[in-house]
C-alpha cells in the first residue's frame, strides 16, 4: 500500500517481500489481500512499480529504504522486532543510501538502536527517520493520500527535508519531531482511540443497568466538539491488526520501565470482557447453550475487510462451542483457517441460510447485508427468534415487531411485540 501510494506520487518503487506467493501475485497484477482501490492504484502506476524477492535488487538502485515489515507481539506482549533487524542487517553494504525510514510500529527507543546499528555498520552518513502508519483498513489509500497528518521523526534536517519531499502531493500537514516522539505518537494515538471504545463500552454496561440508551448518550456526547463523534460506537469491542497489538505493546513498554499503565490495562481488560459479557447476556435469555444452534452474522473485525486478526468472533465462537452450542457462520469476505474454533463451525453462503433452524442470531460485524435482512422472514425460519445485536446495527422496535427478543449493547432488551 505504501509502495503503491508513493508510486502514485511519482516515485519509482521496488517492493521486496520474502513470501514468493505474494510476489508472484503482485507481479501478475493481483492483490494478495482485500483493500478497496489498491488494485486500481497498482495497475495505474505499474510502470513505476516492480516486485522482487531479492533484497539486494530492491536496495541497489534505491535512494531511500522504507521498512514496512510486521512487528507481531511475542508471548511477553513486547513487539517482535526480528523482521526489522533482518532488514537492517541486509543494508550493511548499502553505502549509497540517503536514508532508512521505519514505517513499522515499533517500541519507543527502537529508532535510536537502529541508528546505532547503522553507525556501527559504517553508515553514519545515511539518514534515519521514523514515519509511522496511520491508515485504517478499507480506506488505507485515502488515508495515505489525504491524512490528518504525516509524522516524521528524525534527528537531522536533511532527512526531514527528504521525507517531506517524498510526501509532496499528499494532502495533509507534515509534523517533524525527534525519533522517540514519532514512535510514541503512533502507540499513543491507537491507545487513545482504543480508550474511547472501551470507555463507551463501559458506559454501555452502566446504561444496561440504569435504563439509559447508549445510542442516544453517545450521539449527544459526540456533539461536544471537544470530544468529537468518532470512536464512540459501543459494541463487541475492537479487533484488527493494530489496536489490540499496539495497546498491549504500549502497556508492555510502560511495564518494562517499571510503570504499570493502569488506565491502558483497564482498556485492554474491558475489551477482552466485551464478547464474553455478550455470551453471558444471551445465555440469560436462552437458559442454556447446550444443544442450541447459534448463527454468527459477520466474522471479520470490522466490515469492508477480509481480516480476521483479533476479531471478537473468535472468542464468541469458542465460548459458544465450549458451552455446547452448534455454531453456524456467515461472512461475505472472511477467509477462515481450518483451525479451532472455526473447524468445529459450519459456514453458510447467505445470512438466511445461517439463521435457518437457529435458536439465536448474533450480529458480530455490521455488514450492510445484515442490516438489509428481512427480519420477519428470518424469524419465521429460526427455531427461536432471538437476536443479540453486538454492533447496535438494527432497529430494536423493528425487531420486536418482527417477533424477536432483541438485545443490544447498552440498550434495553425488547420482547416480541
Ligand atoms: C486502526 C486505526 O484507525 C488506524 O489509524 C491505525 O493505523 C490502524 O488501526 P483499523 O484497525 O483498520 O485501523 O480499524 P478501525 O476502523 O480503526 O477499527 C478498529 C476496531 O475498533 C474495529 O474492530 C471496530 O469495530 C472497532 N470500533 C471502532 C468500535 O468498536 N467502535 C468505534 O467507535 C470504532
Amino acid at each position: 500500500m505504501t509502495a503503491a501510494c508513493f508510486a502514485d506520487l511519482g516515485h519509482r518503487v521496488v517492493v521486496r517481500d520474502i513470501q514468493p506467493e505474494r510476489i508472484r501475485l503482485l507481479q501478475s497484477g493481483e492483490i494478495p489481500f482485500f483493500e478497496p482501490g489498491l488494485g486500481d492504484l497498482i495497475s495505474k502506476n505499474k510502470d513505476r512499480l516492480t516486485f522482487t524477492l531479492d533484497v539486494q535488487e530492491a536496495v541497489s538502485g534505491a535512494e531511500v529504504v522504507y521498512v514496512c515489515v510486521d512487528t507481531p507481539p511475542m508471548a511477553s506482549g513486547d513487539a517482535d522486532l526480528s523482521r526489522v533487524w533482518a532488514v537492517i542487517d541486509a543494508l550493511k553494504d548499502a553505502t549509497h543510501l540517503a536514508a532508512v525510514v521505519v514505517k513499522s510500529t515499533v517500541p519507543v527507543g527502537t529508532g535510536e538502536r537502529v541508528r546505532a546499528a547503522l553507525d556501527g555498520a559504517g553508515l553514519s552518513h545515511v539518514g534515519y527517520a521514523a514515519n509511522p502508519e496511520f491508515t485504517a483498513e478499507g480506506k488505507a489509500v485515502a488515508d495515505f493520500l489525504g491524512p490528518d497528518r504525516v509524522v516524521v521523526g528524525t534527528a537531522d534536517a536533511a532527512t526531514a527535508a527528504l521525507v517531506r519531499e517524498l510526501h509532496e502531493g499528499v494532502d495533509g500537514p507534515v509534523e517533524v519531531m525527534d525519533v522517540p516522539s514519532a514512535e510514541m505518537v503512533k502507540l499513543a494515538s491507537n491507545a487513545l482511540l482504543a480508550t474511547k471504545i472501551s470507555f463507551i463500552n463501559e458506559i454501555a454496561t452502566v446504561c444496561e443497568a440504569t435504563g439509559a440508551d447508549i445510542e442516544e448518550v453517545a450521539k449527544a456526547i459526540g456533539m461536544d466538539h471537544r470530544l468529537g463523534p468518532h470512536f464512540l460506537k459501543a459494541g463487541l469491542g475492537y479487533g484488527g491488526s493494530c489496536f489490540p497489538k499496539d495497546s498491549r505493546a504500549l502497556s508492555a513498554l510502560a511495564s518494562n520501565s517499571g510503570y504499570p499503565f493502569q488506565l491502558l490495562n483497564a482498556v485492554i481488560q474491558v475489551n477482552e470482557l466485551q464478547p464474553r459479557r455478550a455470551i453471558q447476556r444471551l445465555k440469560s435469555v436462552l437458559g442454556t447453550f447446550k444443544g442450541s444452534r447459534i448463527a454468527l452474522l459477520g466474522l471479520t473485525f470490522k466490515p469492508g475487510t477480509d481480516d480476521m486478526r483479533e476479531a471478537p468472533s473468535g472468542i464468541i465462537a469458542a465460548r459458544l462451542l465450549a458451552e455446547g452450542a452448534q455454531v453456524r457462520c456467515w461472512d461475505p469476505l472472511a477467509r477462515l483457517a481450518d483451525v479451532e474454533p472455526w473447524a468445529s463451525t459450519t459456514r453458510h453462503s447467505s445470512p438466511m441460510e445461517a439463521v435457518t433452524g437457529a435458536d439465536a442470531v448474533i450480529v458480530v460485524t455490521e455488514w450492510p447485508e445484515v442490516k438489509a435482512i428481512d427480519w420477519a422472514a428470518a424469524g419465521s425460519v429460526m427455531r427461536r427468534a432471538v437476536c443479540f445485536d453486538g454492533r447496535n446495527l438494527l432497529d430494536p422496535q423493528e425487531l420486536a415487531a418482527a417477533g424477536f427478543t432483541y438485545m443490544g449493547v447498552g440498550r434495553a432488551t425488547q420482547t416480541p411485540a
